[in-house]
């Protein structure tokens, strides 16, 4: 029993047509937009921000985006800021998944831009961190967690803090089926939580919401979501479908 809301947070990633999410987030609201237990949150491509908004309309699920550019607006083709997705009602924001530091060259100095961006503007990012296979084979997860977490975070006053939402997404989980045990997944969530105590008062480290993102499914997500420190869930394949994510949203609610 823990006071934080857990959270489950879909991430399409670049799937969908528009008419495809419009029929998903439909299965979503249907099925679990009225409940208040657990927060949850789906994360479309931009081209079906608007019209996700739109089905969401009076429903408990809340909007985010996938990733945004720092600045509020100008030169940047093909960039998209953080009063833009105001402006369609997003609330969460996606920053520094390893799809986009790994293709997209994002830094660790760049996601704090980001960082601070959104929460300038209102939007609580999902902020996520966690390490190659190369990297947890060396022994260095900690480390680079360590490392990601405190750069990104830079900056982050007592006040924004609480609005971060952080997601531990070990590479080597995302889309491979190889979901991190229970206990490799608990042991980082303990460890970003105590680095939160140091960064932010213990009451505000207490508070932030720390995810869980890899593989993660209805099968797996029972033992995952009953780990002290494990607040919810960042789902890639199992979100594009409602019935496996609803599912998950489920597991949520018993778990809570
Ligand atoms: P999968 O759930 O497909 O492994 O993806 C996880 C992820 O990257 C969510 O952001």
């Amino acid at each position: 029993m823990t006071s934080r809301k857990k959270l489950i947070a879909g991430n399409w990633k670049m799937n969908k047509t528009s008419a495809d999410a419009s029929a998903l987030v439909a299965g979503i609201v249907e099925a679990v937009g009225r409940q208040t237990d657990v927060d949850v949150v789906v994360c479309p491509p931009f081209t079906s921000l608007e019209s996700v908004a739109k089905a969401l309309e009076g429903s408990t699920v809340k909007l985010g985006a996938q990733n945004m550019h720092h600045e509020a607006g100008g030169a940047f083709t093909g960039e998209i800021s953080a009063p833009m997705l105001r402006g369609l009602f997003a609330t969460h924001v996606i920053l520094g998944h390893s799809e986009r530091r790994a293709y997209f060259g994002e830094t660790d100095a760049a996601i704090n831009q980001k960082v601070l961006a959104a929460l300038k503007n209102q939007l609580r990012p999902i902020f996520c961190v966690g390490e190659t296979l190369a990297e947890r084979e060396a022994g260095a997860t900690l480390k680079v967690v360590q490392t990601q977490l405190e750069a990104g975070l830079q900056g982050v006053n007592q006040d924004q803090a609480s609005s971060v939402v952080i997601a531990y997404e070990p590479v080597w989980a995302i889309g491979t089926g190889k979901v991190a045990t229970t206990e490799q997944a608990q042991e980082v969530h303990a460890f970003i939580r105590g680095l939160l105590t140091k960064l932010f008062a213990a009451p505000i480290a207490g508070k932030v919401r720390i995810l869980y993102g890899g593989s993660m499914k209805p099968s797996n997500a029972p033992e995952l979501l009953a780990q002290k420190d494990i607040d919810g869930g960042l789902i890639g394949g199992a979100s594009l479908e409602a019935r496996s994510f609803v599912e998950l949203v489920n597991a949520a609610i018993a778990a809570k």
